[in-house]
């Protein structure tokens, strides 16, 4: 079983046909390798899996990661999810041969690349693991999800410019609301990239580890989310979100909404009640 390989998160070497099985029984991911881990088996695991490309995201990877993060979205046992790629490549970006021949036509009749949207649709926090390269829709992939944590060597950038394009999957939009308008200008209108330390200080991601370390610390932090009520996780990640999406006085009007929601459920009591009982919370999504 995959779980025990623990090359496959390192890094990627060629596949046996059991590393190949997949989440989703009877069906078989091309591009993906899917797993849960963590010692309740609680945290959905994604590693992209692409290597002679880099794990460049194309169609067919961005479906299949689509479809896992929905069926982790879904399966009840699951608290967090976990997107990471190679030592060397998170993702180098959208697949730039499979764009190259396309009209503007194209683009507008399949909405080309709308579809990438729904990542960040997922009611479950997605914690990216960002080793290696996070470029351009690489680097828009990691930033939505909700927490990113980097390896020592990791670097970010929005290299479309040198393309003669421009980020398409919220590059523009997240990259300027976390590191602010000046870096995100550069980085966007040089193409230059960052490094793991410059995007920890301007607070595109929230911890640096060792590259070796980085997918089980990753792991771990799905661990501490899972431990807590999905149904409240999923509120708190939707009030956060809130404050990307909205004005000020709009997003504090949803948490307070969703701060009230919280008084209807099981968990709330449970989790009050047990702080005031001194003993552990038991937590049923309700
Ligand atoms: C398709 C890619 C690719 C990409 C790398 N490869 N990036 N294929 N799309 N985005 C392929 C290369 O063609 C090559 O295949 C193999 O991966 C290894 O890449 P090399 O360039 O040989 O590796 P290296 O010299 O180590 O350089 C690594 C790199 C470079 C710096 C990451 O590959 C690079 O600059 N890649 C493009 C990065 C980029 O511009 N990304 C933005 C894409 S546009 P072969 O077959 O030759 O061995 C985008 C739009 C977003 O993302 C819109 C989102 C909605």
């Amino acid at each position: 079983m995959w779980g025990a390989c623990r090359w496959a998160v390192r890094g990627l070497r060629p596949l046996s046909t059991a590393a190949r099985r997949t989440y989703a029984a009877g069906s078989q991911y091309q591009y993906i390798l899917v797993e849960k881990r963590g010692e309740r088996q609680n945290v959905g695991m994604i590693q992209l899996n692409r290597p002679k490309a880099l794990n460049a995201l194309c169609d067919g990877l961005m479906m299949e990661l689509i479809q896992a993060c929905e069926s982790f979205d879904e399966d009840p046992g699951i608290g967090a999810i976990v997107i990471t790629g190679s030592d060397k490549a998170f993702a180098a970006g959208a697949d730039i041969k499979e764009m190259q021949s396309k009209s503007f036509q194209d683009c507008v009749n399949s909405n080309f690349l709308s579809n990438w949207g729904k990542v960040s649709e997922v009611k479950k926090p997605i914690i990216a693991a960002v080793n290696g390269f996070a470029l351009g829709g690489g680097c828009e992939l990691a930033m939505m999800c909700d927490i990113i944590y980097a390896g020592e060597k990791a670097q970010f950038g929005q290299p479309e410019i040198l393309l003669a394009t421009i980020p398409g999957g919220g590059g523009t939009q997240r990259l300027t609301k976390t590191v602010g308008k000046s870096l995100a200008m550069e980085m966007i209108l040089t193409g230059e990239r960052i490094s793991a330390q410059e995007a920890k200080q301007a607070g595109l991601v929230s911890k640096i580890y060792p590259v070796e370390k980085l997918v089980e610390e990753a792991i771990q932090c799905g661990e501490k989310i899972a431990k807590n009520s999905g149904l409240i996780v999923s509120m708190a990640k939707e009030a956060v979100n809130g404050a990307l999406e909205l004005s000020l006085a709009e997003g504090n009007r949803l948490e307070k909404k969703l701060f009230h929601s919280t008084f209807a459920t099981e968990d709330r009591k449970e989790g009050m009640s047990a702080f005031v009982a001194k003993r552990d919370a038991n937590f049923k999504n309700q």
